[in-house]
């Protein structure tokens, strides 16, 4: 994740901008593709981009999971080769997608998800320590326009709001 984040940062700010948000959030920089980092850091480098920008913490972790969507499509085109649709794609994470990035990276931490289908709405309750839950929110708008369909992601509990678990709700435009 942080080096799909120091993409995004670096694609839309330059360099720079990536070095003084790891100065500012007193981070290290320096990361594995892997997520044994610090998840404490990734928060501070989203906070800082946030003070910097003018935003919400929480839109600034949803744009990058939205931005990174392409870059992560791009780094693993096989997930989505053959999918025809956002529905199926996004009902093969638990199935297919995490599952074998946890098999090519061991000790990957992935998050799982338990889903809720209708005709046009999925809820996908997320789980994980991590709490990354704005970022799965555009992680799911990128998947969404991979495809090129309408819909709208929402995101109606929250843990950080003091409810039990995440739910997001991708419905389809009618
Ligand atoms: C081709 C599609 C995808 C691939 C290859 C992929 C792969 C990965 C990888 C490599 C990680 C990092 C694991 C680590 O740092 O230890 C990760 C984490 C994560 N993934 Fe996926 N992912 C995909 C799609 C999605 C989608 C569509 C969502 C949301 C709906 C999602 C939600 C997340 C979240 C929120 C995390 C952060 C870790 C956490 O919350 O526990 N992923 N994924």
């Amino acid at each position: 994740m942080f080096n799909v984040l120091e993409d995004v940062i670096t694609d839309a700010y330059g360099p720079e901008a990536w070095d003084s948000l790891i100065c500012m959030a007193g981070a290290e920089g320096a990361y594995s593709s892997l997520g044994t980092y610090a998840d404490t850091e990734f928060h501070a480098i989203a906070h800082a981009t946030a003070t910097l920008t003018g935003q919400e913490t929480t839109d600034v972790l949803q744009a990058f999971g939205q931005s990174a969507m392409p870059i992560i499509l791009k780094r693993f085109p096989l997930f989505a080769e053959g999918v025809g649709d956002a529905r199926t794609f996004l009902l093969s994470l638990n199935s297919v997608i995490h599952p074998e990035i946890r098999k090519i990276f061991a000790g990957a931490a992935c998050p799982h998800f338990k889903y809720a289908i209708g005709d046009d709405i999925i809820q996908i309750t997320y789980h994980s320590r991590r709490r990354f839950c704005d970022i799965a929110q555009g992680l799911a708008r990128g998947a969404l326009s991979h495809f090129g369909e309408a819909g709208d992601v929402s995101h109606p509990e929250c843990l950080h709001s003091g409810d039990d678990a995440c739910r997001l709700d991708i419905r389809w435009a009618a």
